[in-house]
């Protein structure tokens, strides 16, 4: 199966289970539940489930075992994006080719949207949707390993370094720190959760962490170069936000090709980690291509 074929099954699959954990658009208060569902379903690549089901998979696992868990990093992920734009962040306004939930709903619902679906996010991981098929053990490793990788140790901690080195020169381990902890943990997490859930053993687990820990950093090196090269309509967000903000990128301190080469070693490096895996890693292998071949 090709990246393109595997990504969008791998869609169609979360897609169709997206709302389920989330209230309805008319349970009351309704503004909040309306401006959740609003960004959820503006679109997205659906790319950290994918991941959580593809090393699910590559470890032996069942999809339908790990979906609501699934679901939750999405849930993460589209909070962390709803902070992102808020005018006390990068102060966008189109996202997933819509206006930003703080344009629409005004920036106290924003703020309250983005909290209430990591909330959720840690509610279905203790879901009993999960029990079944995955012991309580499990559950309670990938959730620490999850809550871990979006605190202040990781996204948070990321957040925070990118808003405060707007404007200032910043050296490489300060950048590479950057886009490791904003970005990179949220993904590297989404594939060790999948291989802990469906009883990864040591040696493979070691193996995706460092699969998930470079593609992780390729993923925002690339999402650096696309805001100077992408089309806006393509990309569903603003291009040229980062210049606009002096931030701290990739091909602000290399420049576009250094920063294209360290991407692609990344992946190669990081694909090169999945030798211990059969062709059930097939779709991880493909994962890492396409993370740096997207063109949004
Ligand atoms: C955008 O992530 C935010 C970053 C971490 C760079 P994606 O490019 O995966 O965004 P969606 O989910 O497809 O909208
Ligand atoms: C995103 O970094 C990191 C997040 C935690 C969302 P960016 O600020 O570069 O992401 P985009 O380009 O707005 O999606
Ligand atoms: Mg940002
Ligand atoms: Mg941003
Ligand atoms: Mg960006």
């Amino acid at each position: 199966m090709s990246a393109a074929q595997y990504l969008s099954e791998g869609r169609d699959f979360i897609d169709a289970a997206i709302c389920r954990y989330l209230p309805e658009e008319a349970t009351y208060p309704e503004s909040i539940h309306k401006s959740m569902l609003y960004s959820v379903l503006a679109g997205g690549k659906r790319l950290r489930p994918i991941l959580v089901i593809a090393a699910a998979e590559a470890v032996g696992g069942n999809r339908h075992d790990v979906l609501p868990f699934a679901v939750a990093t999405e849930y993460i992920h589209t909070y962390t994006l709803i902070h992102d734009d808020l005018p006390a962040l990068d102060n966008d306004d189109l996202r997933r080719g819509k206006p930003t939930n703080h344009k629409v709903f005004g920036e106290a619902i924003a703020i309250l949207a983005g909290d209430a679906l990591l909330t959720q996010a840690l509610h279905i991981m203790t879901h009993s949707d999960l029990m079944d098929a995955i012991p309580s053990a499990s559950l309670l490793h990938a959730a620490h390993d999850m809550t871990r990788a979006v605190g202040t140790a990781g996204t948070i901690g990321g957040q925070v370094v990118d808003i405060e080195s707007e404007g200032k020169p910043v050296d490489a381990e300060t950048l590479e720190y950057i886009h490791v902890c904003k970005t990179g943990h949220l993904i590297q997490a989404c594939v060790r959760v999948g291989a802990i859930l469906c009883q990864a053993n040591s040696g493979q687990l070691d193996a995706l962490s460092t699969y998930g820990a470079h593609i992780g950093l390729a993923f925002q090196i690339v999402d650096d170069m696309l805001d100077i090269t992408a089309d806006e309509s393509q990309l569903g967000k603003d291009v040229g936000s980062d210049l606009d903000k002096k931030k701290a990128t990739y091909p602000a301190l290399y420049g576009l090709e250094e920063s294209r080469k360290k991407a692609e070693k990344l992946v190669e490096d990081g694909i090169g980690c999945l030798e211990v895996f059969d062709h059930r890693a097939d779709p991880l292998r493909e994962i890492g291509k396409f993370f740096i071949e997207r063109t949004s």
